[in-house]
């Protein structure tokens, strides 16, 4: 069963051409409440994986939607969007953004400035629709599992990952785990 349904027909439906469609994506977003009678087994935390991300919708050059399932303490590394545009909604338990500046002319261990945070709780929709610089996502509660849905203007499958060692940035691609992006790797070795 197709537990998002409604929600991809009415982001379908908006004109993607339009330069102001991600605000009409938000209202679209905080408008959509999660059915909490129809849990996400479904989508589950992959085995050795701290979260996991699962493909829900592509829309070519327009959007693709993916949902986040974050174990209890779980993070994911600071990355870029290679500049697509976001927004998010709780579906449950809590999520924090961080929003960080890089600068790697400065020396390891500094090339990181968080310039801000915010935490959602339960329905509550990442505020901003533009987003040029890094940041991560996370799970702060230490006993419950967290699920976050994604949207991106235009679709996200590559992005840059800084590495927690030496905070250079690296090309990585985004796997899903119900979608084989192999044709999406050959494109990223050239
Ligand atoms: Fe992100």
């Amino acid at each position: 069963m197709d537990v998002f349904i409604d929600l991809k027909q009415r982001l379908i439906a908006l004109d993607w051409g339009d330069s102001n469609v991600m605000t009409y994506a938000r209202e679209i977003f905080l408008d959509y409440k999660a059915d909490q009678t129809k849990p996400f087994e479904q989508f589950p935390v992959k085995k050795n994986e701290t979260y996991s991300r699962y493909e829900i919708c592509t829309v070519a050059e327009k959007f693709n939607l993916v949902l986040n399932v974050w174990k209890p303490n779980s993070s994911n590394p600071v990355h870029d969007h290679s500049g697509a545009k976001y927004l998010f909604k709780v579906l449950k338990g809590s999520l924090t953004d961080e929003h960080y500046e890089f600068d790697h002319h400065k020396p390891i261990g500094q090339r990181l400035e968080k310039k801000s945070a915010v935490t959602l709780g339960l329905n509550g929709v990442y505020p901003g629709v533009d987003f040029t610089g890094y940041h991560k996502i996370f799970n702060q509660s230490a006993t419950e599992e967290a699920i976050s849905l994604n949207l991106y203007r235009p679709p996200l499958w590559k992005c840059s990952v800084i590495d927690s060692i030496t905070e250079e940035p690296r090309p990585q691609l985004m796997a899903f785990a119900n979608s084989n992006y192999e044709a999406n790797a050959n494109t990223l070795a050239q």
